[in-house]
């Protein structure tokens, strides 16, 4: 008999970029307009040429062809420590840091360090759905949290959350800057909801990804200046957009003491170590990259003031209903359409590929995520004069 696969396995959607990514292959974009491709959220430039250069002869050494320690590089984790320390003005250890191969395997490993099938997690909605296809890969019930649109943007309701928890509630996961709405988070807003993942000896799972994005010189909270933040905060981060190296797979994570140890177990049988060569790119970056790094999120800031200008100027039907990092989320004007047909209706009749909000959670059908930091200045001005062309709005 054939075998089976297993059910937790079988019932995760297929990965749903491959929807979007069959629209290009098959050309169904207006073969009159080239495509602006504002789906995937990957920077638009290479990475640093000094980088590369210093890759070379990096790969040319033997000892990058070892394996590393378990939780990377020791001269690593020391530089990732004290650029934490100094972003967040709280004493951050070299022994709180993982070195993962990227942001998702440090999340999932963080959350099978924390939960175990049966469990619950809280998950802010609209959500990055590969964390939530990882709940169910992993037999972890999710609780939806659903989120309120304010004039900062869209928060995840605490009230709600509170209600949310039992006593199966394992942690609560947050992005910020948020993937896909592009929302940050005050550093009010998080001490909230770290507060309440402490009382209720349940943890915070902070996504961290796009903190390289903000305002140069912001502080993104305080968390850390909680002697006992590893009790309850689990920090994650990845090297993949700030020094664009999304292919070299490497990342980071914070933690206490006790998650630590227990990642350890997990990272040795998953991966052993995170790609050896891409650690050393990453320790380059944090010891040599620090401006070029302020210089490309100076450039997104920029593409981001002219995204929200160029919305005022043209108003466009779809509503630009937050925005930051690296998107923009967007309230179409189609109600009643699924999120998906509008999205396609994007891309067949003006080129613009955008991803559904269906990607994000089962309530986001009014709305489309666009990743503009795709997309260069005189794009960005087309792409928002192509959507007020779209038809029948
Ligand atoms: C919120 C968030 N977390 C994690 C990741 C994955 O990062 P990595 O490529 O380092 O695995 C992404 C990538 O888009 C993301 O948006």
């Amino acid at each position: 008999m054939a075998f089976s696969i297993n059910p937790n396995v079988d019932r995760v959607l297929d990965p749903p970029t491959n929807e979007t990514r069959g629209w290009v292959e098959r050309n169904e974009h207006n073969p009159d307009l080239p495509i602006i491709d504002a789906a995937q959220a990957v920077p638009s430039y290479p990475p640093s040429e000094e980088l590369t250069a210093h890759l070379a002869e990096e790969v040319c050494r033997s000892d990058t062809s070892f394996y590393t320690p378990i939780l990377g590089l020791t001269a690593l984790r020391e530089a990732c420590a004290e650029s934490l320390t100094s972003q967040y003005g709280s004493l951050i250890d070299a022994s709180n840091i993982v070195v993962t191969c990227g942001g998702n395997h440090a999340y999932c490993m963080a959350i099978t360090a924390l939960a175990a099938p049966g469990d619950e997690i809280i998950l802010a909605e609209p959500f990055y759905f590969n964390h939530q296809m990882w709940f169910d890969l992993q037999g972890i019930t999710t609780r939806l949290l659903p989120c309120n649109e304010t004039p900062e943007g869209l928060l995840p309701d605490l009230d709600a959350a509170r209600a949310l928890i039992t006593d199966k509630t394992r942690a609560m996961v947050l992005v910020t800057p948020n993937n896909p709405t592009g929302t940050t988070y005050s550093p009010q807003y998080l001490a909230a909801a770290y507060d309440l993942a402490r009382s209720r000896n349940m943890a915070l799972v902070l996504d961290e990804t796009y903190k390289d994005f903000l305002s140069v010189g912001t502080r993104p909270h305080d968390l850390f200046a909680d002697p006992d933040w590893g009790e309850t905060l689990v920090y994650l981060y990845t090297f993949s957009k700030v020094y664009s190296l999304t292919g070299y797979r490497v990342g980071a994570l914070a933690g206490g003491q006790r998650l630590v140890g227990a990642i350890g177990k997990i990272a040795d049988t998953l991966t052993i170590c995170a790609p050896h060569v891409s650690q050393k790119a990453a320790l380059f970056g944090l010891r040599n990259l620090g401006r070029w790094a302020e210089q490309k999120n100076a450039d997104l800031q920029q593409r981001l003031t002219l995204l929200r200008e160029t919305f005022l100027q043209i108003d466009p039907p779809f509503e630009l209903v937050s925005s930051g990092a690296f998107f923009g989320y967007l309230k179409h004007p189609f109600a009643g359409s699924r999120s998906l047909e509008v999205s396609r209706r994007l891309f067949n009749e003006q080129s613009i590929l955008t991803w559904p909000g269906s990607f994000f959670g089962p309530d986001q059908e009014q709305y489309v995520r666009m990743a503009f930091a795709n997309a260069g200045h005189t794009e960005i001005e087309e792409l928002v004069r192509r959507l007020s062309r779209i038809g029948g709005a």
